[in-house]
Parts: structure tokens; C-alpha cells; sequence
């Protein structure tokens, strides 16, 4: 039986986390208990007061760690939402890959990227593309979450792959353990680097962006939160017509591509809504539409 937790716990709590990571467990007071009763218990504690006063007083970070492992939907796996990946290969990658032909980098952001399946599929999706071309350029792919147990494991990139992964690229892109565990080949470990980092943080990496995948992950932040972010994503991205890919709760397709001084083209007329929170970067710029999807 979880221990139960108190209605005023819960709501300091509740707060605590969105505030401070941005995800909004407001009406999870079941989940809390059933995710932290155990840790609760182990600490000595019979009940969530002390627990809860001790994590907000001290905010001591193995405390912060622990109870961010258990509290995250860390829900993932290869292949997911291929639609995704394919607009990515057959629409935006030309255009990347046509705009970067002299300093052959890309910059991409894996924004939540839970165990790894995710960052590692869209480098597979970039080698593919790119065939014999692919070793002359710097692909990375930036990962960040903010779960320790989910970078430990995308960092030993050891899985059971789905059937739905091409037998072909198993074999090009990872080793072969046992029935269907495999793990990453070095091909795609060195194209991955994965990074703590809370997206409620202000972004402060040493170069922006070309697309920003931050798929399923918005949908635990309430609107302001998301609006926010929104924006920072899009302050993240590189200036001049480049791209950033999201995914929202109601399973649509969200792509911005910025064309210039706080210009926008949308590939999806159902993102004008979730845009409409971006302010200009520039001050006076103009959102226009495009149907060049
Ligand atoms: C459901 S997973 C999505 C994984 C992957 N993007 C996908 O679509 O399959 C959501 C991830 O977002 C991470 N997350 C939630 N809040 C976060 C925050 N404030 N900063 C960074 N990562 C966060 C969680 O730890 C979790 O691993």
C-alpha cells in the first residue's frame, strides 16, 4: 500500500517541481504517492511531511535527482512517430544539406530525449541520407533530459529493438548481443552527446540550431510554461531560414521554419495557433504563411 500524501504536501510539491522543471503533475496527487511512497519509506520517513520539508529546504541535488527519476514520463522507443523522421529526411535535411554544402555541419537538438532511442533514430535517418557522404560531415546531435537514470542508459545504448527497425540498418548501426538486444556501434554512440540540461533554463549552448526536436515533452508543461519555451526554442534556432520541430499533445506535426528577421513559414496550419505565442525576435517582424510542406 503507498503511504498516502496530504493535500497541503501534495500542492508544495506539485508546485515545487512545475515551478522549478516546468511539469505540471497539479492533478497527480495518486501518481506522487504511488512514485515517491517507497523512497519516502526507505528514507525512514511514515510520512510525506518531513520528506517534503527536507526537499525543499535543502534542495539537495541526490534528493533532486531521485525524485526527478521517479516523476518523469520517460516513455519512448525507435521508430516512433515516423512520419516525423521522414518529413525530417525528405524535407528538411535537402534543405539543410543544400544550405550547409560549404561548412558541412549541422546542428541538432534532441530536446528530451528520455533513454536515446530518439537522437540515435534521427542520426541513423541523417547517415541514411547523407550515404558515403556522411564522414565528411559533423553531424552531433545534442541530447539533453533532465532524468539521470534515462542519460545513464542512452549513454550504454543498449536496447531491444522493434521489428519495425530495417534488419539492414541493424546491422549497419548497431551489434548484435542476443535475441533482439542490441547495442549502439560506434557509428552512432560518437554522433550522440548527451548533456543534463533543465528546458527551464535559460539556453545558453555555444551555437544555435538548425531543427529542435522536442517531441512529447510539452505536453507535461502547462501553457505559460510551453509559451515560454516556444520562444526560447525559437530565439535558439539559427537565423536565416533554418527549422524547429515540435510535437504537442494533440499529435500534430509542428514545424517552424525561420526565414529571417522574426519572419515564420509554417509547414502546418494547426501550429499557427501554438506559434501565435512567439513574439517577433526582431521586434517589428512579420509572421507569414507558407504551404511549401
Ligand atoms: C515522454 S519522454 C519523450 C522522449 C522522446 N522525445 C520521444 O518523443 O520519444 C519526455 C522526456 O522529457 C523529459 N523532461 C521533462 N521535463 C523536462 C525538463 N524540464 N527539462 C528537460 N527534460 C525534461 C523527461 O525526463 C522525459 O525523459
Amino acid at each position: 500500500m503507498p503511504l498516502s500524501i496530504s493535500d497541503k504536501d501534495f500542492k508544495r510539491l506539485y508546485q515545487f517541481i512545475q515551478s522549478n522543471y516546468g511539469i505540471n503533475l497539479s492533478q497527480k496527487q495518486q501518481l506522487i504517492s504511488s512514485r515517491l511512497s517507497s523512497t519516502v519509506e526507505a528514507r525512514g520517513y511514515t510520512d510525506f511531511g518531513p520528506f517534503v520539508d527536507k526537499l525543499l529546504k535543502d534542495r539537495d541535488p541526490q534528493d533532486m535527482e531521485l525524485v526527478l527519476n521517479k516523476l518523469t514520463t520517460n516513455y519512448t522507443f525507435f521508430m516512433r512517430e515516423t512520419d516525423h523522421f521522414q518529413f525530417f529526411q525528405k524535407t528538411i535535411l535537402p534543405d539543410l544539406v543544400r544550405r550547409h554544402q560549404r561548412d558541412k555541419v549541422l546542428a541538432i537538438w534532441s530536446a528530451g530525449c528520455s533513454s536515446g532511442e530518439e537522437p540515435y533514430n534521427i542520426s541513423i535517418y541523417i547517415k541514411e541520407f547523407l550515404g558515403p557522404q556522411a564522414k565528411d560531415w559533423d553531424t552531433r546531435i545534442l541530447a539533453t533530459d533532465i532524468s539521470q537514470n534515462v542519460l545513464a542508459k542512452a549513454k550504454r545504448g543498449t536496447y531491444e529493438l522493434p521489428n519495425s527497425i530495417p534488419t539492414e540498418w541493424k546491422r549497419k548501426y548497431f551489434t548484435h548481443n542476443s535475441g533482439d538486444c542490441y547495442t549502439v556501434a560506434p557509428i552512432l554512440r560518437d554522433n550522440v552527446i548527451f548533456q543534463t540540461f533543465n528546458l527551464m533554463d535559460p539556453i545558453r549552448f555555444r551555437r544555435k540550431f538548425d531543427v529542435i526536436f522536442c517531441r512529447n515533452v510539452m505536453i507535461y508543461f502547462d501553457q505559460s510554461t510551453k509559451d515560454a519555451l516556444v520562444n526560447r526554442f525559437h530565439e535558439a534556432t539559427v537565423p536565416g531560414g533554418y527549422d524547429a520541430l515540435f510535437h504537442a499533445a494533440d499529435q500534430a506535426l509542428y514545424t517552424v521554419k525561420r526565414a529571417g528577421r522574426g519572419q515564420f513559414k509554417f509547414y502546418d496550419e494547426s501550429m499557427r495557433q501554438m506559434f501565435s505565442a512567439i513574439s517577433p525576435i526582431d521586434g517589428d517582424g512579420e509572421k507569414e504563411s507558407a504551404d511549401n510542406k
